[in-house]
């Protein structure tokens, strides 16, 4: 199983499975609650006040910044909120917004969408400045014109929202981020969280299974919902083909081990990690050494693999580069010898 990478997803797959209401919405309690009271708010007040139907700021929920690890129910909560208020989901992704198209979604918004921006720390710098008005004011300032006779229109846009996700909040701009007043942070699920996501997504897709192969199924997940999805497609298609269907704990076992999935959710790449961190760097290194040695991209190293590591307590970001702790040592099967600390250097 030399190509498995449990990051790898099947959208069609997820998509079917995706909660629509933050009733569905298993777990992140702390989360959730937030959202409805701020979706609650924001009802109450518009039936109270919007009796003669006016656009105003107050009738639609604050700009809303959600942070945390790939796969955990961002973009999902995005659209529960669209959902929550039956209005229009437009998405972006930072990484590729262009002026006129962000003009044209804007020009386009009707009150109370949701717009919904990815990765929005990777934003261009002009563009988020030009959101600063949009956001504040829900005015767009638009150049018309080139050279020294252009000048520059005002035009509304109708009150929206805008819900920002992102894998790594201290990217974002303290003016950016200041503007998106709800914040949101998702954490890991718990194994308990996760089974109760494969119990339900098991009835969905009429699979035969039992509390025991759903906890199993669940320990792996890397408290991911994503791959607690994965997984359970991936099993399921084991179990179609060597034991009649059934998820029994025994067939997910073997399962897991024939994908070369371990019992904390480790695949080959993540072995690959600690052996260049302990065997070519002693135990403590830099990402940029180590995207070399993996050939990996830095930024997936930092955003999707290494949190889980911290999560586990087999790695620990220091100033001075990425640390393999004892623990890591341990599971890895190394000898455990202590490595230099900042006051040896
Ligand atoms: N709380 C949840 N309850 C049930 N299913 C969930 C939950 N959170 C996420 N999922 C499922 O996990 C899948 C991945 O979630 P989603 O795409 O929202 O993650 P994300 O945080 O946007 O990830 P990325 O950072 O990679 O964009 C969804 O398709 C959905 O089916
Ligand atoms: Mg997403």
């Amino acid at each position: 199983m030399d190509n498995y990478d449990i990051n790898d997803i099947d959208d069609d797959f997820s998509y079917s499975l995706r909660p629509k209401y933050l009733s569905e919405f298993i777990g992140q309690d702390k989360a959730k609650e937030q959202l409805r009271i701020h979706i609650d708010a924001v009802k109450s007040r518009r039936k109270q006040k919007n009796k003669g139907g006016i656009k105003t700021k107050d009738n639609v929920l604050e700009h809303v910044l959600l942070v945390g690890p790939p796969g955990l129910g961002k973009t999902t909560l995005a659209k529960i909120i669209a959902n929550e208020f039956g209005t229009n989901f437009i998405q972006m992704i930072g990484t590729v917004m262009e002026r006129l198209d962000v003009a044209s979604k804007l020009t386009n918004i009707e009150e109370g969408d949701i717009l919904f921006i990815d990765e929005i720390h990777r934003m261009k710098a002009p563009i988020q400045e030009s959101l600063y008005p949009v956001l504040e004011d829900f005015v767009l300032d638009l150049p018309i014109g080139q050279g020294p006779g252009s000048d520059v229109v005002q035009v509304p846009i109708d009150p929206f929202t805008l819900v920002g996700a992102t894998t790594r909040e201290g990217l974002l701009t303290g003016p950016f981020r200041s503007r998106l007043g709800i914040n949101i942070h998702l954490d890991y699920y718990t194994p308990e969280d996760l089974q109760q996501a494969i119990r339900i997504n098991s009835a969905k897709l009429n699979i035969k299974t039992d509390e025991d192969a759903e906890y199993a199924i669940a320990l792996r997940a890397r408290g991911t919902m994503r791959i607690a999805n994965k997984l359970l497609q991936n099993v399921r298609d084991y179990a179609q083909v060597r034991s009649g269907g059934i998820l029994t704990l025994e067939v997910v076992e073997e399962a897991l081990e024939f994908f070369g999935i371990d019992e904390k959710g480790l695949t080959k790449q993540d072995y690959a990690y600690f052996r260049a961190l302990i065997e070519n760097f002693s135990g403590r290194a830099g990402l940029k050494a180590l995207a070399v040695a993996l050939s990996e991209d830095e930024r997936t190293i930092s955003d999707v693999y290494e949190p889980y590591y911290i999560k586990l307590g087999f790695l620990s970001p220091t100033p001075s580069g990425r640390v393999a702790t004892e623990a890591a040592y341990e599971y890895f099967g190394y000898q455990i010898h202590t490595h230099p600390t900042l006051f040896d250097i």
